[in-house]
């Protein structure tokens, strides 16, 4: 028994080999972070460094997250190789009490960093702790960042787009999509900007670049990738055909809220 025969390991593993075959994550493209339960954490202390230290400082920090034990994707660390080397591509860090820095107790084992989007993952987890959710994952989906060439750049535009593009959506993501302009990646300006539509929906568009998904698991986060990238995909195949000549309506929007018992946001 190790590290990674724990349930919650194995699961990020499949999902980071799942999403790898989705085309997701070229090179070292996209990362997942996994916030562990209590009970998980007991588990993988028995297999951590308790000596690890001294704690890094972190870009972000976020008080609300004090203590809590995080398994991140490595920075540089290839999706597809997570499967083959775990304890190289993958990284399990403990906040420190004051939530200004990190322990890292497991991984990394060649050397190397947790992701470099450390930042905007730890600021969305602190929005969604409350909210019960666990794992934010962020990929780069082909069609997602095709559409942020040709939409405007608004919550509304790609939240209109994704939901008339499969009848799937509105109920997936009744609270739409978020979208954060162009910004230089992997530090604290992008993960506030990020961190602040998170508070409001699950899924946030980075423009030419790619999507941040927060999910209660795995599946959660998973799915809200995939159905977002599959509407996408639609969306793109229709503005190559011409144009939609007829799509959901209002009123079919309206039926759908309330059959499924969601409220859709406003548009
Ligand atoms: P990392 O390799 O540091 O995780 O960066 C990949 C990425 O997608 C940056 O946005
Ligand atoms: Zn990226």
């Amino acid at each position: 028994m190790s590290m990674i025969d724990l349930p919650f390991v194995d699961a990020f593993i499949r999902m980071a080999d799942d999403a790898f075959y989705k085309g997701w994550h070229e090179r070292n493209g996209g990362n997942l972070s996994y916030r562990l339960t209590d009970d998980e954490r007991a588990a993988a202390e028995v297999f951590w460094n308790a000596e690890a230290g001294p704690a890094v400082p972190l870009e972000a920090p976020a008080s609300v997250l004090a203590g809590d034990v995080f398994l991140v994707t490595g920075s540089g660390k290839y999706m597809r190789n997570v499967i083959l080397a775990p304890e190289e591509s993958l990284a399990l860090v403990e906040i420190t009490a004051d939530g200004a820095g990190y322990y890292l107790r497991w991984g990394l084992s060649a050397g190397g960093r947790p992701t470099s989007e450390l930042p905007t993952h730890l600021l969305n987890h602190a929005v969604k702790k409350a909210a019960g959710k666990r794992v934010i994952y962020h990929a780069h989906p082909g069609n997602v960042i095709a559409l942020t060439y040709i939409l405007p750049l608004t919550h509304k535009a790609f939240t209109r787009a994704l939901w008339e593009s499969a009848t799937e959506c509105p109920v997936v993501f009744p609270e739409g999509i978020g979208v954060v302009p162009w910004m230089v990646p992997g530090g604290k300006d992008i993960a506030a900007a990020t961190s602040a539509e998170m508070k409001h929906r699950n899924i946030v568009v980075w423009a030419h670049h790619g999507l941040f998904c927060a999910g209660a698991d795995f599946d959660e986060a998973f799915g809200l990738m995939d159905t977002v990238e599959k509407a996408a995909e639609i969306c793109v195949k229709v503005l190559s055909m011409g144009g939609a000549r007829q799509t959901i309506t209002e009123q079919n929007f309206s039926d759908l809220a309330k059959s499924f018992g969601v409220t859709l946001a406003e548009l």
